[in-house]
């Protein structure tokens, strides 16, 4: 991705991809509240993150903008952040056409967001996740499926009058892999490319985790979507194809087959092996155990992926779990670095059930260090309440 970028090393990025705010109209349902203040405040329950970028950020950024080759703008839905119109407005003023790409929700247009699109060229990257209306509803919540489709023309007419990019991106998970079909039908239709992205987290979306008989059964309904219908242009095909080959993979090794499930190499010195999840807590527990924590685990409860109680031992005094309630999951590194100038190395293996366990090693600034094994125990279906369970490694 970067490469490109490598011919003409200076002392400015060439890449400065920019998520300036949360501000996003939808509450989908596999993102949190980092990325969407609406899930922030409607599902989460917690106050606004406060603005981050002031003028002085803006002011000093005007150093690096002539020497930036490519924007990225994510968010957060980037079409409605001030701080993203002033970048661009910035760039216009100057002159600059960097490449300039946005991933965006494709709710907003207004004549504003054409101009932005059409004088910076912007490459659009499109979410869209299902093809069926009552689905898509149920996934991106907040959407209007028919006004999306409308922009998503309207999105396609202007880029590619500029010259510019128009792609669909996918998140592929449990509950959409049926949608995909249709999906690079319409990237057909309008002549667009489309990217899959591969949702892991929070596990309980993740398609390759599911058990193999799942996944087996999956292969075969797509290869029966696909009897009969009409061949699509050759690089859907492909993407196809690939989706495809990956679930049947993934079924038939027994394994979740994602990248992210894989152990990362011989470092992680520490597995508690396959996992049939029946009381997920407790197993865990157990097999933390046979691993070599020590019994005194700290327990942290969590509603949809909010930390809500906390049972912490002594021993875990320094990582001040108390100031985690409220807090998300998506914070949990955050939160073990939070003592001043700490370091936090973790390595994590995916294991079957959604369940994640990660070694985790936090140093603090006087030397002093936490060897930790963490496990995090995603909700049973259709409930919301998730645990990390953190213990110490015996010596
Ligand atoms: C967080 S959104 C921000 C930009 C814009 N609001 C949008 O919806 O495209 C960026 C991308 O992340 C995807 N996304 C949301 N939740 C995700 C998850 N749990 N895992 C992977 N991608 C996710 C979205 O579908 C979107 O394509």
């Amino acid at each position: 991705m970067f490469d490109r970028y490598a011919d003409e090393p200076g002392a400015y990025p060439a890449v400065l991809d920019l998520a300036l705010s949360n501000r996003c109209n939808l509450a989908c349902v596999m993102c949190n509240g980092g990325l969407s203040s609406t899930i922030r405040a409607r599902r989460e329950g917690r106050p606004p993150l406060p603005a981050a970028y002031d003028d002085r950020f803006f002011e000093e950024l005007d150093e690096f903008l002539p020497h930036v080759r490519r924007f990225q703008f994510k968010g957060g839905e980037p079409f409605l952040a001030s701080e993203n119109r002033r970048i661009w407005t910035r760039l216009l003023d100057l002159g600059l056409a960097p490449e300039v790409c946005v991933t965006t929700n494709g709710t907003v247009w207004s004549d504003e967001v054409a101009q932005f699109v059409e004088r910076l060229r912007m490459d659009v990257i499109l979410s869209v996740d299902a093809v069926d209306p009552e689905r898509l509803k149920s996934i991106r919540s907040g959407v209007d499926p028919d006004r999306l489709w409308d922009n998503v023309d309207r999105f396609a007419a202007l880029t590619s009058s500029v010259g510019a990019r128009l792609e669909l991106a996918v998140c592929l998970m449990a509950g959409n892999w049926d949608q995909l079909r249709g999906l690079l039908e319409e990237a057909d239709r309008r002549d667009c490319g489309l990217s899959v992205i591969w949702v892991d987290g929070p596990a309980r979306f993740g398609l390759l985790g599911r058990p193999a008989d799942e996944l087996a059964q999956v292969a075969a309904s797509l290869d029966a979507q696909v009897t009969g219908s009409p061949p699509l242009r050759s690089d859907l095909e492909q993407i196809w194809s690939d989706v495809c080959e990956r679930i049947r993979a993934a079924g038939t090794s027994g394994t979740t087959g994602s990248e992210t499930a894989r152990p990362v190499g011989e470092e992680v010195a520490v597995s508690v092996g396959r996992l049939r999840v029946e009381d997920p807590v407790d197993v865990v527990r157990d097999r933390l155990l046979q691993a070599g924590a020590v019994p005194d685990f700290a327990e942290l409860r969590m509603e949809d992926e909010v930390f809500t109680e906390v049972s912490s031992p002594d021993w875990a005094a320094d990582l001040a779990l108390a100031d985690w309630v409220g807090r998300g999951f998506d914070e949990t590194m955050l939160l073990f670095g939070q003592q001043p100038d700490s370091i936090v190395r973790a390595q994590m293996e995916s294991l079957e059930g959604g369940v994640h366990l990660a070694q985790v090693e936090v140093t603090a600034e006087t030397g002093s260090s936490l060897d930790l094994l963490v496990a995090y125990v995603p909700p049973r279906p259709q409930q919301s309440t998730s645990w990390l369970i953190i213990s110490r490694r015996a010596d």
